[in-house]
């Protein structure tokens, strides 16, 4: 068993579709361990996205991840780091195949609605920064 950490973005929230993108990861038969709304404040959103500091794409993303409410999620199943990431789909709405959660709701490079971590070890670290122990049911 596998755990990950999706975010429902911003955009996915403002756009009222947490129902139908959380029915997708219930759907594949998924388990949500740990679920709360919040607003990403600025310091964290640096430690999430620390990897791509320098980047052209930092300052925004920053900006839109800190825009509004997001939904974050502790998710397990079997390989459900690689489960998530494939019903996501690519990074950029425009790319991703028609089916995954970005190819059908989106054309965005930057509101891509849905966030999920992408390795072990980054899923360890982003659980960390977004729930304690207690939070986290089994
Ligand atoms: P995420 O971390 O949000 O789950 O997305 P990801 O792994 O598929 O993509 P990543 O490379 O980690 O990029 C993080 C987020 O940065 C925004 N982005 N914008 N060229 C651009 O304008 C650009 N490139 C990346 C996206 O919002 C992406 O989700
Ligand atoms: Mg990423």
């Amino acid at each position: 068993m596998e755990r990950t950490l999706i975010i429902l973005k911003p955009d996915c929230v403002q756009r009222r579709l947490l129902g139908r993108v959380i029915q997708r990861f219930e759907d594949k038969g998924l388990t949500i361990s740990a679920m709360k709304m919040m607003q990403i404040s600025r310091k964290l959103a640096e430690k999430q996205y620390a990897l791509h500091k320098g980047k052209y794409f930092y300052e925004p993303l920053l900006e839109y991840i800190t825009s509004g409410p997001v939904v974050v999620m502790i998710i397990e199943g079997p390989r459900a780091i690689d489960v998530c990431r494939k019903l996501m789909g690519e990074t950029f709405g425009f790319a991703a195949e028609a089916g995954t959660i970005r190819g059908d709701f989106g054309a965005s490079t930057r509101f891509n609605l849905v966030h999920g971590s992408d390795s072990a070890e980054t899923a360890e670290t982003e659980i960390g920064l977004y729930f304690k122990p207690g939070e986290i049911l089994d």
